[in-house]
């Protein structure tokens, strides 16, 4: 039996007029690949007040969703889902305080020829910062568009040397209930585990953030680095990550264990494939404050609008039975 069920989106959301809408964006450096100068990432779509966290510079801006809106820092910060903080959407941010993600370090385990514990700078310290804007989409039916700063998956899991034998990625969240008092509650078998493919793992939009809205990760984000896969539904993009492992064998992953009939280990977008208790086909996309929040319903796309550039990695498989 699941210990814990995302909550069904309410049929009673509806949509305002957009007040969301705010001017698009026209990005330096859309796809380009030369570096370019350092650049302060402090875009705001609107006057907001200034983050609060140490400012991050970056290298490169991608916009990957066309000039979408970006969703605001207040519900980016402020509306989120981080169990170990609590299962309402206001809890993280209230309650995250006590996360303390410095000093980190993060082990690498297993195919791997360069394992072992690495402190937090040092596993941070060879890559330029960029910003990608990316689609969030939650399997409970919401998105955002997020301007999130880190760097490639990729080139993090080539530095340690990863062996013909890694067919699969691990990811583990940080356990401890003193700092994740969420923890206390028996939602999930803790820790949060989540994996990818080593071909997924390595897909250029595979992205490490370690900030957000031109600032360092607040703690509620996943703090002090996290996972982002922007096709596949939100729950894969794991936070606060204190352990990675390269396998041959397909790990179980966190929501799998939970509630296997429900969260598949592909989990791609795939408005095609209902969730058992509720529709994929839309999505709301979050533009209000805190739990107030007005959204616009949306067509879901599949893989989240990347698939030109997943797709590929899923030729020949059932997106049905593999969901
Ligand atoms: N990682 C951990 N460790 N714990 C969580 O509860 N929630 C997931 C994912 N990563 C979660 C997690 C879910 S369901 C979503 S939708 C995203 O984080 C939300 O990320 P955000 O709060 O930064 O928008």
């Amino acid at each position: 039996m699941p210990r814990y069920r995302f909550p069904q989106p309410a049929a009673s959301e509806i949509t305002p007029e957009p007040v969301w809408r705010e001017r698009r964006r026209l990005l330096a450096g859309l796809g380009g690949l030369a570096a370019l100068p350092l650049l302060p990432a402090c875009r705001q779509p609107e006057a907001v007040p200034p983050p609060a966290g140490n400012p991050l510079s970056i290298v490169r801006q991608t916009d990957t969703t066309g000039g979408e809106a970006l969703t605001r820092f207040a519900d980016v910060t402020g509306y989120n889902n981080f169990y170990e903080f609590g299962t309402g959407k206001d809890d993280p941010a209230r309650h995250a305080h006590t996360l303390r993600p410095r000093p980190w370090s993060v082990e690498v385990a297993g195919a791997a020829d360069r394992t072992g514990r690495f402190d937090l700078e040092d596993v941070l310290a060879p890559h330029p910062l960029e910003e990608r804007i990316y689609r969030l989409r939650c399997v409970e039916g919401w998105s955002m568009v997020i301007p999130w700063i880190g760097f490639p998956l990729a080139d993090l899991l080539r530095r340690f040397e990863p062996t013909s034998q890694a067919r699969f990625v691990a990811f583990r969240t940080l356990l401890d209930p003193e700092r994740m008092p969420g923890q206390r509650r028996r939602i999930l078998d803790w820790p949060y585990v989540e994996a990818l493919t080593i071909d997924e793992a390595m897909h250029p939009l595979a992205f490490i953030a370690t900030g957000v809205y031109g600032q360092e990760l607040p703690n509620q984000n996943g703090a002090p680095l996290r996972l982002v896969v922007p096709w596949k539904y939100g729950f894969k993009s794991i936070k606060s990550i204190v352990r990675i492992e390269f396998l041959a064998e397909q790990p179980l992953t966190s929501w799998e264990r939970s509630a296997p009939h429900e969260y598949g280990f592909y989990a791609n977008v795939n408005p095609e494939v209902d969730h058992p208790r509720w529709s994929q086909r839309s999505e709301r996309r979050i533009a209000g404050s805190g739990t107030s929040v007005f959204a616009e319903r949306i067509p879901t796309r599949l893989f989240n609008g990347y698939a030109e550039q997943v797709g590929a990695l899923y030729t020949g498989l059932d997106l049905r039975r593999f969901y």
